[in-house]
């Protein structure tokens, strides 16, 4: 059985961050995204099919250094396609059922148990659900009590949704749902291809699951899930290797070989490999990027420094993104599309 991780996004909302490297291969407590995926795979599926785009080689050599148990399968895409025509485009490849993953979430799915439900409701495509308080920034799914979905609602108003579940990103699908979706068009397989099978079969389903589940889109997410992590670890903070902290610590997350001064604090901040932060420096809520430097005295709140930048000494910033060295050549100007959220 086949497992389709879709790794082609750029992550605009992720950027600078996403201008190095590949969103799924952004590291969470210091380990690439999508390892945590890759981990949830039942032994059923024994073929990986990477539908990529942008920073194909980086994913490429990332799963190669793993040596998985399962077949490999790059699938690079002339362009990216979307959701749904990455899937197509990986169908000679796919046999009748398979699953269909994005790479950019973190969550307790247990993916036998979708597997189990789907058999028993003989449905033609079955996707995870997740409940939300703020509906209005997702595409809702109408449910009934055992799961059959009858359409998706696209960011309503709290009071006309018509329940709290979100597609939480990991479907099941019969081969026929391939039949859907045209060849070599960029498709979104929630916004279009999905519709068109509830309407036609009336056999797709919803299967939702406890725990937790968060999709890593953006600066806050990506934050807010190592907060999750820590906790749920039990851990102050997490450190890597070779690191020299003489500073203070608090609920925040070293990468390798990370430098910290003296008198600097930081806070709920996440330092990536390599990454220098000088003395009397106080971090609080920041993402710093690899091999990048904080000069001494700087005030930082909820600022991101791209990989290698250097940031000068004494300064006061809130809410910024730094990056100061060319955007790669072909990286959008703004997102292309999203399927999860706004
Ligand atoms: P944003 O630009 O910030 O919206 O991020 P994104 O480009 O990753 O888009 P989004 O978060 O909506 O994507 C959800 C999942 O689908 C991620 O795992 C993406 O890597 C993947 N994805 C999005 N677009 C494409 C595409 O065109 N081709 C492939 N293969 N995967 C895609």
């Amino acid at each position: 059985m086949e497992a389709i991780i879709l790794a082609g996004g750029f992550g605009t909302r992720l950027r600078p961050l996403t201008y190095t490297r590949a969103k799924s291969l952004l590291p969470i407590m210091n380990t690439p995204m999508i390892t945590y995926l890759l981990d949830m795979l039942p032994k059923e599926v024994d073929t990986v099919i990477l539908a990529v785009n942008y920073r194909k080689n980086q994913i490429e050599s990332y799963l190669q250094s793993l040596n998985l148990d399962k077949k490999i399968i790059v699938n690079d895409e002339p362009e990216p396609l979307g959701t749904g025509g990455a899937v197509k485009f990986a169908e000679k490849h796919l046999s009748d059922r398979f699953f269909v993953l994005n790479s950019d979430i973190i969550c307790s799915l247990d993916l036998t148990k979708i597997m189990k439900f789907h058999g028993k409701m003989d449905a033609v495509g079955t996707i995870s659900l997740w409940p939300v308080d703020n509906v209005s920034e997702f595409g809702v799914a109408d449910v009934k009590d055992d799961g059959n979905i009858t359409g998706f609602v696209e960011k309503p108003k709290p009071e006309n949704a018509p329940s709290n579940l979100i597609n939480a990103g990991a479907y099941l699908l019969e081969s026929k749902v391939l039949d859907y979706i045209e060849t070599g068009k960029l498709i979104s397989m929630e916004k279009e291809i999905f519709p068109q099978i509830i309407n036609d079969t009336h056999r797709f389903y919803g299967y939702q699951f406890k725990g937790h589940w968060m999709d890593i889109g953006r600066i806050t997410s990506y934050l807010k899930i190592h907060e999750f992590l820590l906790d749920k670890q039990n851990k102050k903070n997490h450190i890597g290797l070779k690191c020299d902290n003489q500073g203070t610590l608090e609920k925040s997350v070293l990468g390798k070989n990370v430098q910290i001064g003296k008198n600097t604090k930081i806070k709920h901040s996440i330092i990536l490999d390599h990454a220098t932060i000088e003395d009397h420096c106080q971090l609080d809520h920041c993402v710093i990027g690899e091999h990048a430097t904080v000069s001494n005295h700087n005030d930082l709140d909820y600022v991101v420094l791209g990989d290698n930048e250097v940031l000068s000494e004494q300064n006061n910033k809130e809410n910024e993104i730094i990056w100061t060295q060319p955007v790669p050549e072909g990286y959008p100007k703004k997102q292309i599309g999203n399927v999860i959220g706004g």
